[in-house]
């Protein structure tokens, strides 16, 4: 199996027992101007009318771009659970929902005037073809806008909590260890502009931004043990880090119980020229 096949079958295998954990969580975080990251990308493309979702999982940001009229919108995606959540969202009811690869996407040349794709495009490998599909599939001066992680703001309860699952994981028999996911130039500007130049596109925009995930104890739990990370751990190891966290993150709550996390995320658009 090539890397890149082991690295899709895990996130089929993660997703398929977690189909729509992405959309759970960021759908509760807010940046300074009070948006989503999933409201953040669906204005980079108001206006284009042909938007594909490129790893759309259970629809959360194509429902977003419905809202606009007359758009013909369309996803792809590796999890066949994530597309039954996104098939059974009324208002995708006319939209062309893709189980496959970004790397060979099913759609043919010209068809978009967008691509937009939320904490995906980072995971992908052979980033590449998938520079050279999007291109292909967009028209000419047509806009690719992506959110990718940038990890914790520092200070807060992810910050803390990436600390105990390196230690935890550090101890951990590689079959409790994840694959390494992605390319790593999907998460800086450089890297992307390394990797879209080529394909065709314009130099990369970029603008960081850190989103507010802040909540009672047991709400960011969830927020930060949504991670990949976790997947492959066992119902003990899981139950210790759990423990390990509600103890590290007591001096941050605040009176009202609220317990401040956050985490970067980066948005990048770039125009096919
Ligand atoms: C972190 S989830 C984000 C899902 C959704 N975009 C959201 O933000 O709610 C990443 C998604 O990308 C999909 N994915 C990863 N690599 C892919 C690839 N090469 N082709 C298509 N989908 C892919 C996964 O199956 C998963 O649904």
């Amino acid at each position: 199996m090539t890397t890149t096949a082991s690295q899709e079958a895990f996130l089929q295998t993660f997703h398929a027992e977690h189909p729509s954990v992405t959309a759970e969580v960021f759908d509760r975080g807010r940046a300074s101007d009070g948006r989503t990251s999933y409201e953040i990308l669906r204005d980079r493309v108001t206006g284009s009318r042909r938007v594909l979702d490129l790893g759309c999982g259970d629809g959360l940001l194509l429902e977003y771009l419905a809202r606009e009229d007359g758009r013909q919108l369309a996803g792809v995606d590796l999890s066949p659970e994530s597309l039954a959540l996104a098939r059974r969202r009324p208002a995708l009811s006319d939209a062309r929902l893709e189980e496959g690869r970004a790397q060979e996407l099913p759609f043919a040349d010209d068809s978009f005037d967008a691509c937009v794709s939320h904490l995906a495009l980072m995971l992908m490998g052979e980033i590449e073809q998938v520079a050279a599909e999007v291109a292909r599939v967009l028209s000419p001066g047509g806009i690719l806008a992506c959110v990718v992680g940038g990890g914790a703001v520092g200070g807060e309860a992810y910050d803390r909590f990436l600390g105990l699952l390196r230690s935890t994981v550090a101890k951990l028999p590689a079959t409790q260890r994840i694959p390494a996911l992605g390319d790593g130039r999907a998460r800086s500007r450089n890297g992307l502009d390394s990797v879209l130049g080529p394909a065709g596109f314009g130099a990369v925009d970029w603008e960081t931004v850190p989103l507010d995930l802040s909540g009672p104890v047991g709400q960011v739990w969830t927020t930060v043990s949504g991670m990949y990370d976790l997947g492959p751990l066992d119902r003990s190891t899981v139950e210790r880090l759990r423990e390990a966290f509600l103890a590290e993150v007591t001096d941050l709550t605040t009176p009202d119980g609220r317990v401040p996390c956050a985490v970067k995320v980066h948005v990048a658009t770039a125009r096919l020229r």
